[in-house]
């Protein structure tokens, strides 16, 4: 009983969340990835669900009981994927009746030319070089064929020395996209992936910050919650 009279403030909303990292295949047996732990957008996700949101979680590779969570909630469904294109087609499905779509997911900008069907082996003579082509990128795509009222959120995580020069590209980023809010955060070879706290910088569609929160990662996603609240509640 208590639950149906549940409401939160992202109730009756529709959701789409993607997080993890993709991966490339070379061959059968190896791929091109990177270190995104997907614990980020798995709390985008759950923060999303606790708040009243109905939530289809498109995951790519995560590090071990990031999507438990996830999983058990009555109002996530989530979707596993491997590659950028799966994952492309996996969003691009559901955000079609989607209010917020927010991409987490680190995206391989590139996948392999000509995968090879069998395990590539140094009797065939020493591997010199990969060709690689550029995947699409989702998140513009979104952006361009997105319906009315509907909010899109992506990340982006970023090297830099200084914080201004971070700013900078992260405002460029967003302009770049057009997403209505970027959520920066700063990454090094030790800081963002397998921490379980994290920082971020939001820059809005004004190119203003529009949030920025320190903590645990589901502290994180809630601020960011708030500000995807905030813009949507804003007159257009
Ligand atoms: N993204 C995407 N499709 C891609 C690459 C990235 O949708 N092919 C999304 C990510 O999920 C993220 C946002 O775009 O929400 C920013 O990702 P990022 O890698 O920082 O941006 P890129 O445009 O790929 O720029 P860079 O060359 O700096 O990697
Ligand atoms: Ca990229």
């Amino acid at each position: 009983f208590a639950l149906a009279l549940f409401t939160g403030d992202l109730d009756g909303l529709e959701v789409v969340v993607s997080t993890g990292g993709t991966r490339e295949p070379i061959d059968p047996v190896r791929y091109i990835g990177n270190r995104s732990s997907g614990r980020q957008g798995a709390e985008v996700a759950v923060a999303a669900a606790a708040r009243g949101a109905h939530v289809r979680l498109v995951a790519a590779h995560v590090d071990g009981g990031v999507l438990d969570e996830a999983s058990r909630h009555p109002r996530i469904e989530v979707t596993r994927v491997g590659t950028a294109a799966e994952l492309g087609a996996a969003v691009t499905s559901s955000a079609g009746d989607a209010d917020v779509v927010v991409m987490v997911a680190a995206v391989a900008d590139y996948r392999v030319a000509e995968v090879s069907d069998s395990k590539l082996s140094k009797e065939d003579g020493p591997l010199q070089s990969i060709a690689l082509v550029q995947n699409d990128d989702i998140l513009a795509g979104l952006v361009a064929s997105r319906r009315a009222g509907q909010t899109v959120v992506g990340f982006a995580a970023e090297t830099a020395t200084d914080g201004a020069e971070l700013l900078a590209r992260a405002r460029r980023k967003r302009q770049r996209k057009g997403v209505d809010l970027l959520a920066l955060n700063e990454v090094g070879w030790s800081a963002g992936f397998e921490a379980s706290d994290n920082h971020i910088v939001v820059i809005g569609s004004d190119d203003e910050v529009a949030a920025e929160a320190s903590g645990t990662k589901r502290e994180v996603a809630d601020a960011l919650w708030d500000a995807v609240l905030a813009v949507r509640d804003a007159p257009a």
